[in-house]
């Protein structure tokens, strides 16, 4: 792949900051966000990646990082909506404010910066997409309503992006890792070496940005193949 320039949401660690790393090793321009400073600082130092203190569930901040990837790198040719976090409460017991709140995270902020974003990729006519869903996306589950009512959405409007961006040569495919062990809700290692790895998850998104630009892959849902052996 030549040399191409990133905005990764939520790259100031977990499965955003590992992919940071990659796509800087393979030779890429690479603007990323989060909101902790101190991860911003560590992932802009280990990579040589551009870090901004920007949080996706608010507009301002998104007009912010497309001025910003214009001013650093004239532009972006890839995004990636990774920036989420997660609430369990069953029905019943839901926090409307909270659901709202991730709402304007998980989905709204995503839709709102690729809005932003898209028209550029439709003027040169190239572009790709990747949305990180996950496969709570994909089956319902105790407790689940409002984080799996999120990744369920990012999965559907994955489809719609496909059917309206692909006339202009614009590629959209939605990630939906199983478990990560990543620092995510809290669950750094979660104790099972034979667990997916943030690398593994970066690994696979660059590697469908690698298929040539004929092939599109739609939506890819990534196990760990034998997370129950013990070692
Ligand atoms: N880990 C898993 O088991 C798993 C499984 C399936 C899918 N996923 C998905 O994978 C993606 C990454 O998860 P992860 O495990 O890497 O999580 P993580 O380690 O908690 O990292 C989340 C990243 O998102 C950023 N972030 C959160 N809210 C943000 C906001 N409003 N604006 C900007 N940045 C924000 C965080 O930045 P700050 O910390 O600086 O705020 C952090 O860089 C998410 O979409 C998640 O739903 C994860």
């Amino acid at each position: 792949m030549n040399s191409r320039r990133f905005l990764i949401t939520g790259g100031s660690q977990g499965i955003g900051a590992a992919l940071v790393k990659q796509a800087r090793a393979a030779g890429h321009q690479v603007v990323f966000t989060g909101r902790n400073d101190t991860h911003i600082q560590t992932t802009a130092r280990e990579t040589g990646a551009y870090g901004i203190r920007a949080d996706v569930s608010a507009d301002a901040d998104n007009q912010r990082m497309v001025d910003e990837c214009g001013a650093k790198m004239g532009g972006v040719d890839v995004l990636i909506n990774n920036a989420a976090f997660g609430y369990t409460a069953e029905i019943g017991t839901i926090d409307m404010a909270r659901m709202r709140g991730l709402f304007a995270t998980n989905v709204f902020g995503a839709v709102d910066l690729t809005n932003r974003i898209v028209p550029q990729m439709q003027a040169r006519g190239d572009g790709d997409i990747v949305n990180i869903a996950s496969t709570s996306g994909m089956k319902g589950a105790k407790g689940a309503t409002v984080y799996a009512g999120s990744k369920w959405a990012m999965r559907g409007i994955t489809q719609c992006w496909q059917a309206d961006l692909r006339p202009y040569g614009i590629r959209v495919v939605c990630i939906c890792p199983s478990e990560v062990q990543t620092n995510w809700m809290g669950k750094t290692g979660r104790n099972n070496p034979n667990k997916l790895y943030a690398d593994d998850i970066a690994a696979t998104i660059m590697a469908g940005l690698d298929m040539p630009r004929r092939v599109l892959w739609t939506e890819l849902a990534v196990f760990a193949n034998n997370p129950w052996k013990e070692d």
